[in-house]
């Protein structure tokens, strides 16, 4: 978003720069002043991250009601390259303002684990995404039995909407695999409300290219690619982008990747530079590469803390560049057009 963009924006709603600021104060808890406001416009100094994103909010929220969703899939072909990181921190981020539900389609429960829900206690419940599937592809089945995929939704502390993993999801591979239409389970299961009552749903993926991870892609608006700034991991890009061409034909023809996030960059380390370098000339043409997420303490941390890592430390490193990938989810959902349908 550009000064003038912000321009536009304050005196749509008529107010002045002080207005505007004490406008912005109040509901952002911030000390901004004319002079600031004014410097914002006339570009001589950047827009804050949680600025841009407030307003872009407060654009969509006025014309939009809740829903459609734009489900967005971090996958890569590669494990360790931080989809869960991205996944947990992204949802969670954007919980704040929108009504977003998280998926955890990998059976090791990473997500799951992260957000600090037991993922055992879940299972032996029997409300983890496993039993939600079976449930889905049975109602449709017995054409018109009652699905209600709510039973299956943990809510944490910071109001983000979850369907855990457990173990026994790596059962659903096979099961999927002997379905005639097995890529689609999970599209389908969102079909029946998820998809109309939320804002946001991610899908976080196991790295290998199974059934899970096909269902995921088929559900897709919008792919994420996360990637460690490392050799391995450029090449699971490779090999995530053939899949998606499959994935495209056959199956969701309409589903784009917003970007490549390199992760974990370690800018002291020449071979993380040379990774970046590499990612940005192989792919940078054809997609947008965000900037990188740096190596910091706080992510592995926060697995043990059970929360989010920008849940705990708002200000950690890769906030900015999270926000950046935030705004760019939130621009991509009002380009859907049942979105677009709704703005006045
Ligand atoms: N920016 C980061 N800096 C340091 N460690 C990170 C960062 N992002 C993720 N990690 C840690 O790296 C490991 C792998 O990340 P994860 O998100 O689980 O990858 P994936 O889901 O692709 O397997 C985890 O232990 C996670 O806590
Ligand atoms: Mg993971």
């Amino acid at each position: 978003m550009r000064g003038e963009d912000i321009k536009a924006f304050r005196e749509g709603r008529s107010l002045n720069q002080p207005e505007f600021a004490g406008w912005l104060n109040k509901n952002l808890g911030r000390k901004y002043d004319k002079a600031k406001i004014s410097r914002w416009e006339n570009g001589t100094e950047k827009v804050p991250a949680p600025v841009i994103s407030f307003i872009l909010k407060e654009k969509i929220g006025i014309v939009t009601k809740h829903g459609p969703a734009l489900i967005c899939v971090a996958a890569n072909r590669k494990g360790g390259v931080g989809k869960t990181a991205f996944t947990v921190n992204t949802a969670s981020l954007l919980a704040k303002h929108f009504k977003v539900l998280l998926i955890d389609a990998d059976p090791q429960a990473n997500a799951t684990i992260h957000l600090g829900i037991n993922s055992i206690q879940r299972e032996r419940e029997e409300k983890t995404l496993y039993y939600a599937l079976r449930a889905s592809v049975e109602a449709h089945r017995a054409h018109g039995k009652a699905f209600d995929l709510s039973e299956y939704i943990v809510t944490t502390d910071g109001g983000l909407d979850v369907i855990p993993s457990g173990m026994r999801l790596g059962d659903a591979e096979a099961e999927l695999q002997s379905q005639s239409s097995g890529d689609c389970a999970l599209r389908e299961c969102l079909d029946d409300g998820a998809r109309q009552t939320y804002d946001f749903i991610f899908v976080d993926t196991p790295p290998h290219f199974g059934m899970l991870t096909r269902n995921a892609l088929t559900a897709a608006t919008t792919v994420v690619i996360p990637c460690q700034t490392e050799m391995l991991s450029v090449t699971g890009v490779e090999f995530l982008l053939e899949n998606l061409d499959m994935i495209r034909r056959r199956a969701n023809p309409g589903v784009n990747v917003i970007g490549i996030l390199p992760t974990m960059f370690n800018a002291r380390l020449t071979q993380d530079q040379a990774s970046l370098d590499d990612i940005r000339r192989l792919f940078g043409v054809k997609m947008r590469i965000f900037d990188p997420i740096p190596r910091a303490t706080v992510y592995a941390q926060a697995v043990a803390a059970g929360q989010a890592a920008l849940a705990a430390v708002p200000d950690a490193p890769g906030y900015e560049v999270y926000q950046s990938v935030v705004d760019a989810l939130i621009q991509e959902r009002t380009r859907m057009p049942e979105v677009m349908t709704n703005v006045a």
